[in-house]
């Protein structure tokens, strides 16, 4: 049966992405798709209803992204946000004008009864964020909700199923957004709910099997929950026809390779061929010397490619490459390119190395907690399934200034204290946490000796999106005691430092 679908229709808003994220919290599948997509092929995706994004622009001006006025008469159920709700009072014969005053933040609002308002208190506190607003409704609307300065804060015309909203239903300033988000697509659209992670992990599973036959199949595997999940979902599809490739590069974790081993490995639970490579020597060598943080990531993400490439051309021919694209993925993808300010590496050159007939991405259509409810059905061990995100060129960007075996052991080492420490005190809420390696030495005593030793940073912090993030204030009773065991336990080391920078200026991550 084909699953219920409901469509995005992105006009450049900013939270397109957490609108899908919504509705699929709802247990409704959701695509984001450009307001380019046309007519016919809306129509032919047959979506149980269709919600407008916000956008930068005024919908009086001629540049600015538009629709075919025939998606109003489709029948099918459509809800505008912001920019979205503007452009369905313009184009229907309402008036949208620059508001006499612009209201932007936490907003209160009172609505009136409306299906999509079902359960919502009457006065409810709403994000706002615009400077048009709805000044006239179209013929057949009436209005179901207002704030202080903005008359027309919601709208409908409930007989031909046309819902809009001047503020943000999908961010969580909006107190009762998930409400009314859920009133729509039940309420409205007559959604059933089917999109359940259970279901995703069963047909998805029976999919690749009849996808790939009897092919032969190549994961790189890097024990992050996304090759992770990637790779369970093709070994249960196909077992011993998967081979996962996992490169110990030596800028690990402190036992992160053993432990990836001990899941995916010969004595772990999966069914597949699992080949560990260590090359920790062959990068410490090519490494030796350099310290540009570019050169450095450069470096390791073309070993990385070449050790890749050798351990797959001594597989042979291989029909299908996996590859752990993940939803935001697809969607940024679609969009323009920013400046470059770290080049990340993942597994982004592998398609170029490997003889293969065509891609496998089993994530594909999967946001980042999707796949760890996957991960979870799959039964992958918690630890893994939350691990905190790691970089491709792991600890080579923990690690400032040039690369050594030494250096490599004291941040493993620190890092591990520092973690463990954080668990034991129950600290929350931190979205990453890790040890790095300065490149100072400075002066210590250490009993009645002088130091000239290293400096290791620790650094946490709250982030949603790793756009942009703050240093979490972590209890000075906990950084005391990691403080006192790494300068005591991890030689090399005579001073610990607190990273209090946020995102911007600093990036997470020290290089
Ligand atoms: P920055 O340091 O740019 O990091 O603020 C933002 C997030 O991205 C992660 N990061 C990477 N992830 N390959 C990755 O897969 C990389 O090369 C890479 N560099 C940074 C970083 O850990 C943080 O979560």
């Amino acid at each position: 049966m084909e699953k219920e679908l409901v469509i995005v229709l992105d006009f450049g808003g900013q939270y397109n992405q957490l609108i899908a994220r919504r509705v699929r919290e709802c247990n409704v599948y959701c695509e984001v798709k450009p307001y380019t997509m046309s007519l016919e092929e809306i129509k032919a995706a047959n979506p149980k209803g269709i919600i407008f994004t916000g956008g930068p622009n005024s919908v009086y001006l001629e540049e600015s992204p538009h629709y075919d006025k025939a998606i109003f008469e489709l029948g099918i159920p459509i809800l505008g946000i912001c920019y979205g709700s503007q452009l369905m009072a313009y184009e229907l014969g309402g008036t949208v004008a620059t508001a006499p005053v612009s209201e932007y933040g936490q907003t209160e609002v009172t609505v009136e009864n409306s299906n999509l308002f079902e359960g919502v208190s009457r006065t409810s506190i709403c994000w706002m964020s615009h400077t048009d607003y709805i000044a006239a409704l179209p013929e057949g609307f009436v209005r179901t909700g207002w704030s202080d300065v903005c008359p027309n804060a919601a709208m409908e015309c409930a007989e031909r199923k046309l819902y809009a909203t001047q503020f943000h239903p999908e961010v969580m300033h909006t107190r009762e957004g998930m409400k009314m988000l859920s009133n729509f697509v039940y309420k409205v659209c007559g959604c059933s709910g089917d999109w359940k992670m259970d279901s995703f992990v069963e047909t998805t599973i029976a999919q690749l099997r009849e996808r790939i036959g009897n092919g032969k199949v190549l994961c790189a595997l890097s024990g992050g929950v996304d090759s992770s999940v990637a790779a369970v979902l093709l070994s249960k599809a196909v077992g011993k026809q998967l081979t996962c490739v996992f490169v110990d590069h030596g800028l690990l974790r402190k036992n992160e390779g053993d432990e990836v081993e001990a899941v995916f490995g010969p004595d772990g639970d999966y069914d597949l061929n699992f080949i560990r490579v260590n090359a920790q020597e062959r990068f410490y060598k090519k490494l030796a010397g350099v310290e540009e943080p570019e050169a450095k990531r450069k470096i390791i993400g073309a070993e990385f490619i070449r050790v890749f490439e050798e351990e797959a051309k001594k597989i042979g021919a291989v029909d299908f490459l996996v590859q752990g694209t993940i939803y935001p993925d697809v969607i940024e993808s679609g969009l323009g390119k920013s400046a470059v300010i770290k080049s990340h590496h993942n597994v982004g050159g592998l398609p170029d190395c490997v003889d293969f007939k065509a891609i496998v991405e089993p994530l594909r259509m999967l946001f980042k907690d999707e796949v760890r409810r996957a991960g979870l059905e799959l039964g992958i061990p918690e630890y893994l399934v939350y691990r905190q995100p790691f970089p491709g060129p792991g600890l080579g960007v923990r690690i400032v200034g040039e690369i050594t075996a030494e250096k490599v052991r004291i941040v493993q080492d620190a890092d591990f204290i520092y973690r463990e420490e954080l668990a034991k005190a129950g600290v929350e809420g931190l979205s990453q946490y890790f040890a790095a390696l300065t490149n100072m030495r400075s002066v210590g005593v250490m009993g009645d000796f002088r130091t000239y030793d290293y400096a290791v940073a620790l650094r946490a912090v709250m982030t949603s999106d790793f756009m942009t993030a703050e240093a979490a204030e972590i209890p000075w009773a906990v950084l005391s005691k990691v403080t006192n065991r790494i300068v005591n336990e991890v030689k090399g080391v005579n001073r610990v430092l607190y990273d209090c920078t946020g995102k911007p200026p600093a990036t997470i991550e020290f290089e």
